[in-house]
């Protein structure tokens, strides 16, 4: 079975081959066709995941014939977003924590241990639910495809049950053991370094983490946070997770100036995190990487703990890959919605719309190894706005536009 999408009336395709005829440099860089037509068919060889097929891209005009016609109203089509980097699998609520950082307290991360008291006391259904419930909101808001770290649980047996629970969901999981020393560990952090690169790291392999198309190891490398892990700790977790075939991605740079970025970067992770705090030396660092390891900027953390938020502007110009993500978690950014995550990245941080939207879809895709584009032969990973163009994501911002589609 077949179907014709039509009442397009901007495709974004991020496809370069579809780049040739645009002046504007952002309709350049997102591929936009304006009245557009899609033809989505079934999977036929299961090559995209069981996933729905696009079989047809381009003018209205020239469309071809389909078993079902859907008219989408005038409305504009995007990529589904990817949102690379979640906490999702928590219980608890750090509700006022939020409330007291609006007040002037500021986040030092200590509020993790909470998170993780609620996440151990919790059963598996409960967290299962907490889950369903955040993947649903994503995909109410646009987003297709969802990475999932675990990093609330801190023992052997529920980073091992985050972890399942989490590619219940997805197949893009990240082992985050090492977010924080955990109290029982506090006076011991050598041993939990340990714990961490051995017994889990073993644990979660004879799970089948590696059998993932997209297993990463990660850790919150950042001297400004309570309990988080230090250059040499965080070297030692990422080698550790890189012998054993997982790829990396660190937390980086978020709270002040440290040694993350430069780590990623030399041990070629496929994303660094926040990026809030750059030295001139790091951002030569990540365009040095580019094709390697993807800058991904978190905006609604900056929102969220009242800081500064990172200059995308400056990393593009030196030609960093930028990605954008929601960082959905407890503590630092309760928001799962991308289109926030734009608004702020476009208001807020000196990208363009379609900077933003490119950063959110194909960049923060190519950190999880995914190609996302709408071209023949790529799965149907589709959002509909609810407006004429991509440029109402971040012109109406705060109002529900955008939902994924599945045609
Ligand atoms: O990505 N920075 C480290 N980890 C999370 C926040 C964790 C929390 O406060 O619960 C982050 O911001
Ligand atoms: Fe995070």
């Amino acid at each position: 079975m077949s179907t014709l999408l039509t009442g397009i009336a901007e495709l974004v395709t991020n496809d370069p081959a579809r780049r040739e005829d645009q002046a504007d440099p952002g309709d350049r860089l997102l591929g936009i066709i304006r009245d557009a037509a899609l033809v989505v068919g079934d999977s036929v060889d299961g090559n995209a995941g069981g996933k729905k097929v696009i079989e047809w891209v381009g003018p209205a005009a020239d469309a071809p014939d389909a078993d079902n016609r859907r008219d989408l109203g005038g409305r504009a089509v995007i990529p589904g977003f990817v949102d690379s980097h979640t906490h999702l699998v928590f219980a608890g609520d750090r509700s006022a924590e939020f409330a007291a950082r609006m007040t002037g307290t500021p986040y030092d991360g200590g509020g993790i241990a909470v998170s993780v008291a609620a996440t151990r006391a919790a059963t598996d259904d409960e967290l299962r639910a907490l889950v369903a419930g955040r993947v649903a909101e994503m995909r109410a808001q646009g987003t297709t495809t969802v990475e999932i770290k675990s990093g609330y649980g801190l023992t052997l047996e529920d980073e091992l049950r985050s972890l399942r629970i989490a590619r219940e969901f997805t197949p893009h999981t990240t082992f985050l053991g090492a977010h924080v020393v955990p109290p029982e560990y506090a006076d011991r952090r050598a041993d939990y370094v340990d714990l961490v690169t051995g017994p889990m790291l073993d644990a979660l392999l004879a799970d089948g983490l590696e059998a993932s198309p997209a297993a990463y190891v990660d850790v919150f490398c950042e001297p400004h946070a309570k309990h988080a892990f230090d250059e040499d700790e965080a070297r030692t977790i990422l080698t550790a997770g890189r012998e054993r075939g997982l790829a990396l991605r660190v937390h980086g740079n978020q709270l002040g100036h440290g040694p993350g970025v430069q780590l990623a970067c030399e041990l070629g992770a496929a994303s660094v995190d926040h990026c809030t705090y750059l030295t001139d030396d790091d951002v030569e660092a990540l365009a040095a990487a580019r094709g390697t390891t993807v800058a991904t900027l978190l905006p609604g953390v900056e929102f969220s703990t009242r800081s500064p938020y990172p200059d995308a502007r400056r990393l593009i110009d030196a030609g960093v890959d930028v990605a954008l993500a929601s960082d959905c978690n407890p503590g630092t950014c309760y928001s799962s919605s991308i289109p926030f995550a734009i608004a702020l990245a476009v208001r807020e941080m000196g990208m363009t719309p379609a900077e933003a939207l490119y950063a959110s879809t194909a960049t923060s895709g190519r950190s999880l190894g995914l190609d996302r584009r709408l071209a023949v032969g790529e799965p149907a990973e589709l959002a509909v706005v609810n407006g004429p163009s991509h440029l109402h994501l971040s012109y109406r911002a705060g109002v529900p536009l955008v939902r994924s589609y599945e045609p």
